[in-house]
């Protein structure tokens, strides 16, 4: 039977997040939403991205999903938990800033510096990840950027320009997380700024293990069958 896994995102950002899943689980077929008519998320009040994800969930449940990926920080951190309450059968697998993985190998004496939407870092939940740490995050949050990546991604030198900005008071960070997925579109020119001497985390293949786990829990995994696996893209549009 097509039980395919459902992802979504506002736009390009989470086909990162689908790239490690579909290299991690090659049995699974897959369908990828992205939410073009409501991007940017992160600009948005709360309650908006939570109804943009639950429309974005409704939509992939609907078409068999057995298990959803909510491939970015933004609506993860707004209505994954409500989402899980409305589908408590199924799989739901969220997007969080990879602090903790980074908070680990942070030395004593240095910090890392979280870039985020503007609505990731107004969420309870980023500063309950922010609380958690025994070491220093600095939280950014971005306004512009996921846009900025979204619209631009062939145009590096302006992309590398904003950036540049962005981390001026910060060349001694040890580490940056990407707290949005759009962003790991410019992990390159992050390191390339710090002169490749910097740490760079991403919550990528996180979910995608963390998704590979719960759908063998719930007995979910595809076997390898006859068909190939198809991998279908969906987007909404704004007219
Ligand atoms: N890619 C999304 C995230 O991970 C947000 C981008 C947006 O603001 O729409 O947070």
């Amino acid at each position: 039977m097509y039980r395919p896994i459902g992802v979504f995102d506002s736009g390009v950002g989470g086909l990162n997040v689908l790239k490690s899943c579909t290299e991690l689980l090659p049995n699974e077929s897959f369908i990828y939403l992205a939410d073009k008519a409501n991007m940017p998320y992160g600009n948005k009040h709360k309650d908006e991205i939570a109804i943009a994800a639950f429309d974005a969930a409704n939509t992939l449940f609907s078409l068999n999903c057995k298990a959803l990926v909510i491939a970015c920080n933004t609506a993860t951190v707004t209505a994954a938990e409500r989402i899980r309450m409305l589908y408590s059968t199924r799989v739901v697998v969220g997007l969080e800033p990879a602090i903790r993985p980074c908070v680990k190998e942070l030395g004593r004496g240095g910090y890392a510096v979280a870039l985020v939407t503007k609505a990731t870092f107004m969420s309870e939940r980023f500063r309950i990840l922010l609380d958690s740490c025994d070491r220093k995050v600095v939280p950014l949050a971005v306004p512009e950027l996921a846009k900025l990546i979204e619209d631009n991604l062939g145009d590096r030198a302006r992309l590398s320009k904003y950036m540049q900005c962005v981390f001026n008071d910060y060349m001694d960070a040890e580490a940056v997380i990407l707290g949005c997925s759009h962003y790991s579109y410019i992990a390159d020119i992050i390191r390339d700024i710090y002169g490749g001497n910097i740490k760079i985390y991403d919550g990528a293949d996180g979910a995608a293990r963390r998704l590979k786990y719960c759908l063998e829990i719930a007995g979910l995994s595809a076997q390898k069958s006859e068909q190939e696996r198809t991998i279908r893209f969906l987007s909404t549009y704004k007219l």
